[in-house]
């Protein structure tokens, strides 16, 4: 009786859940349409002005520059979240993921050449395939990358890994960057918790939701001034 119950009201969260989220998502697509119209205004404004060097003219400009890069944020969150809600329709296929992370690992070399990061790949042969979304997994690669990248400005190393492990098949990304103390650590996948100006704060929960979605899990390990790995696990299909 009390599983009943249980599932009742599990059902009934699940429901109001969703309901939530299409709302949400709904919002947001709402929000961008009305805001691509005032970037673009704006744009049209600073074009307008930009021949006209008096101090007034100066001065509406610097404004009108702090409201487009303000819109621009504003737009970077409603698409990492529109993203964030996204996730949850999987269309995956048996993959390598050795496979993904080598095909990745050339889309971002003449970025990390440019940034000063030293990239160290280190896969297992005979890896299991894994049913995976490939689209999805880059995403998750790159939300990763993209944040070892920003938390070492001055360049760094970063390594990929893969082997097997208890019958799954696993990933750890590891950066020698500055790394994060016990407080970050544990809001690290909490929606919109950012410590960088201009950080929307769903990077990780993004990543977290693709991977569970995929029936895995993640793990991240960090201390300060001792670099971070995270660790994907997913089932071997
Ligand atoms: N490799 C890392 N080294 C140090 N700190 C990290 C690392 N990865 C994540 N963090 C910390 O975790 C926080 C949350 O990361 P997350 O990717 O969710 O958001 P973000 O990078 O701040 O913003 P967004 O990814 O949406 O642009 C970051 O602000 C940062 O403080
Ligand atoms: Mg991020």
């Amino acid at each position: 009786m009390a599983s009943f119950l249980e599932d009742e009201e599990r059902q009934r969260l699940q429901a109001q859940y969703s309901e939530i989220a299409t709302l949400a998502g709904g919002l947001a697509h709402e929000i961008k349409n009305p805001l691509s119209t005032i970037s673009l205004n704006l744009e049209l404004l600073e074009e307008d002005l930009r021949d006209d060097e008096s101090p007034q003219s100066r001065r509406a400009q610097n404004k009108i520059h702090t409201v487009r890069r303000e819109c621009r944020h504003l737009e970077e969150i409603l698409n990492a979240f529109l993203q964030f809600a996204r996730v949850g329709e999987l269309e995956t296929s048996p993959a390598d993921l050795n496979d993904i992370v080598r095909d990745f690992i050339e889309f971002y070399q003449p970025q990390a050449n440019d940034h000063g990061m030293e990239i160290s790949p280190h896969l297992a042969s005979n890896l299991p395939a894994v049913a995976v979304d490939s689209s999805l997994m880059r995403q998750v690669l790159m939300n990763l990358v993209l944040n070892a990248q920003q938390a070492m400005p001055e360049g760094g190393l970063l390594e990929f890994q893969t082997y097997e492990k208890d019958g799954r098949v696993q990933l750890n990304v590891i950066d020698n960057g500055p790394g994060m103390d016990e407080k970050v650590r544990a809001k690290l996948f909490q929606v919109f918790f950012s410590t960088k100006p201009g950080g929307s704060g769903l990077g990780l929960p993004t990543v977290r939701k693709i991977v569970e979605t995929h029936n895995g899990s993640i793990q991240c390990e960090s201390e300060p001034g001792r670099g971070t790995r995270f660790t994907i696990s997913l089932p071997a299909s």
